[in-house]
């Protein structure tokens, strides 16, 4: 039924341009949340969100609300946040200890924590005759169709057929590599809690805009211009390195517009995408030596070099996940309907490294990724306004041209060409996946 209400959608997408309804009309977004974020591989948290028996933290996957909870088993399971009886929702907080078991508020059916029912009060007498008991299925809370996890990146599929994780990350699971092998112990731990921020538009205008690197040296020119300005007076005075942080918002007017065109794009199936390194992210200060120097002791040197030379800015994992593997930080999508999209933006320590490195990802996380920094500001008010005019009658089409017919193709990857890192290769890569999607 709602198929037939949508236009066709290969009319709706072509390669170097898309039709505005894409962003703005609620049936649309219907169905994409039916056949894409209800289907694919959707990251729920990190298992050491959950770290004791018991644990649990709600999420939303597509239009689910689902929870994910550590089980005495030590598994993390990933359920739907509903209770089987009168569909109650199981945990009203945002996380939390469920304990030995899983009650629900309402009328007191118990739960292990992998879903199952443990026990309804009077079971036999209330149910005698009944042809429900205690091992019916519909008794259980719900668990996701499919859960994975990787290096502790915990992702649910609410679809029981198609590719595994592994498969559907593809080369984009560098992401989750370049980040916890920058670790010296191997591993990450989330810093809890997350901002959360609601931008007034379509989820796709957030994917498109991570990886859209003609935007930075205009839409952030004048926050980078500030901070340039201090990161000067700064390094008058003090020893070289000491004005890292300034330097993480004024790469956004150093690196002007013509720049941009150095780096690159490299983009996979399922839309996922990596833009390469520009930030200069490996100073001489002696933090960073006493990090090199832990790592070295933890890999070796020709390991060490490898790690660290991994040269990459961003990955995109669609259509749910930005990820900034080299200074730790991760941002989820959780669309809550077609003009309305929660961001998550988390981020992490390096198990084994020191103190002062994770300082640098939460300098990175407060003044580039917060709600409170102009940076974010900049892009919501690009998240609107983009919003705002594609709802009008102003034009009907949304253009991605920029060096359409130049990209290089190689089996598995589309890269942007040399000296067109601004090609609007990602975006046209994602309403590829996009459209293979919708077309289901
Ligand atoms: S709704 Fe949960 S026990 Fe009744
Ligand atoms: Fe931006």
């Amino acid at each position: 039924m709602l198929r037939e209400s949508i236009p066709d959608i290969g009319k709706m997408v072509e390669p170097d341009r898309v039709r505005r309804e894409v962003y703005t009309d609620p049936a649309i977004f219907e169905l994409e949340m039916q056949n894409i974020h209800e289907k694919v591989w959707i990251y729920c948290g990190h298992e050491s969100q959950v770290p004791k028996v018991g644990d649990y933290y709600t999420m939303q996957i597509g239009r689910q609300p689902m929870l994910m909870v550590r089980g005495k088993d030590n598994k993390v399971h990933v359920l739907y946040n509903r209770c089987p009886h009168r569909g109650n929702m199981m945990c009203g907080d945002r996380h939390g200890n469920t304990g030995e078991q899983f009650r629900c508020s309402y009328h007191a059916w118990t739960f292990h924590h992998d879903g199952k029912l443990k026990n309804i009060p009077m079971m036999d007498s209330g149910y005698a005759g009944n042809r429900l008991n205690k091992e019916s299925p519909e008794l259980s809370m719900k668990r996701a169709a499919r859960v994975e996890s990787y290096r502790g990146f915990v992702f649910a599929s609410l679809s029981p057929t198609g590719p595994s994780l592994k498969e559907f990350l593809g080369k984009s699971i560098v992401a989750f590599d370049d980040m916890c092998d920058r670790a010296p112990e191997g591993e990450v731990e989330v810093v809890p809690n997350c901002f959360r921020v609601i931008q007034h538009s379509n989820w796709k205008l957030f994917m498109e805009n991570q990886i859209d690197a003609l935007h930075p040296s205009v839409t952030h020119q004048s926050t980078g211009r500030a901070a340039h300005e201090v990161e000067k007076e700064i390094a008058k005075k003090a020893k070289a390195g000491e004005a890292l942080s300034y330097h993480m918002l004024s790469a956004f007017a150093t690196v002007t517009i013509d720049k941009w065109d150095n780096f690159q794009t490299i983009n996979y199936p399922y839309g996922h995408c990596i833009l390469t390194g520009y930030m200069g992210l490996r100073p001489q200060d002696p933090d960073t030596k006493a990090y090199d120097q832990i790592m070295i002791k933890a890999y070796g040197q020709k390991r060490f070099e490898e790690i660290v030379g991994v040269n990459i800015h961003h990955v995109l994992v669609y259509p749910g996940l930005s990820v900034q593997s080299p200074l730790q930080q991760l941002r989820a999508v959780r669309p809550l309907g077609v003009d309305r999209t929660l961001t998550e933006i988390w981020h992490f320590r390096l198990k084994g490294a020191p103190e002062a490195i994770y300082r640098r990802s939460l300098a990175y996380y407060n003044l580039v990724n917060s709600p409170a920094t102009l940076i974010n500001a900049d892009d919501l008010e690009n998240f609107w306004k983009c919003h705002q005019g594609l709802s009008s009658d102003g034009g009907d089409w949304v253009s991605f041209a920029r060096h359409f017919g130049h990209d290089i193709e190689r089996p598995g990857e589309v890269s942007s060409a040399p000296n067109q890192g601004t090609s609007e290769a990602p975006m046209r890569n994602q309403m590829k996946a996009w459209a293979e999607y919708m077309r289901g």
